[in-house]
């Protein structure tokens, strides 16, 4: 059994965000694990951290380089009282949790993409999904909040057909951080403000989301269950939707793959 580097940063505190850290050398994915974990009845909060992925999943059923020994890669188990359609929210509310962990140590240069990007410099360094598990009612029993964050890569390990898109908090500042301490942060932020969008709804946090967000008042192009749609961004919703000022007036994007002009310029 390896020592686990994240053993210090565990609450011990049954319900609260990182109280119970399970980690792992090797996993396929951590969401795939988080999923047997869950179903053996582990409480909110319980987390599952990987060395190395050899299949991380990305949103859209595309894959997530996990190299080991440099990157973060968790999912944290949930079990919110939300109806399905909110549960898109929570990778919203992760994200801005995300934002404010990693300010410490690239502050200035980090924004959100919506749905579920972060940015340093425009390039995207961490990724989020949220999975949501039903019973036999179809009820949702949990939701397996991925998040995977490119903290120490380096540069001549991102992949070539990766360059120019993806990044790390190495490569932007020049400098190596932390990962229990990163990790520690997240987890405390993803606390509050899923304690917050709990009791309140999305949109109590749906200002901080707004205050990192990259892509207000820029152009962009969304392809929505398979309908392109482009106008320009003018916000989100308290429901978490993308508001895209269009020709035929204000469209609400649910879900989609944003494409920014001129983002990777
Ligand atoms: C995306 O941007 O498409 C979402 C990426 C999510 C990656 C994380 S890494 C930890 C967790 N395990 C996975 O297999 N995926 C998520």
């Amino acid at each position: 059994m390896p020592s686990n580097p994240y053993q210090g940063i565990e609450t011990g505190k049954p319900g609260r965000i990182g109280w119970q850290i399970n980690y792992f050398q090797e996993v396929g994915s951590t969401q795939r694990v988080a999923a047997e974990v869950a179903e053996q009845g582990a409480a909110q909060g319980t987390v599952v951290i990987a060395e190395l992925q050899t299949a991380g999943r990305g949103r859209l059923g595309r894959s997530w380089h996990s190299p080991p020994g440099a990157n973060l890669y968790a999912t944290v188990i949930l079990r919110p009282k939300i109806p399905l359609i909110e549960v898109p929210c929570l990778s919203l509310v992760a994200g801005v949790a995300a934002a404010e962990a990693l300010e410490t140590v690239a502050p200035g240069i980090l924004t959100l993409k919506w749905p579920n990007d972060v940015w340093l410099n425009g390039r995207k360094a961490g990724g989020i999904i949220a999975e949501a598990i039903t019973d036999s009612r179809q009820q949702l029993a949990c939701v397996l909040l991925g998040i995977g964050l490119n903290l120490n890569l380096a540069l001549e390990n991102l992949p070539p057909d990766l360059r120019g898109k993806a990044t790390s908090v190495r490569i932007e500042t020049g400098r190596q951080c932390d990962r229990p301490s990163i990790a520690s942060a997240l987890f405390n932020r993803l606390h509050s403000r899923y304690m917050e969008a709990e009791a309140h709804g999305f949109a109590a946090v749906r200002p901080a989301f707004e205050r990192y967000m990259a892509l207000s008042g820029r152009r962009v192009a969304v392809v929505e269950a398979g309908t392109p749609v482009a106008g320009v961004v003018r916000g989100i919703g308290v429901d978490g939707a993308l508001l895209l000022e269009t020709e035929a007036g204000t469209v609400r994007v649910m879900a989609g793959d944003v494409t920014v002009e001129g983002a990777y310029d």
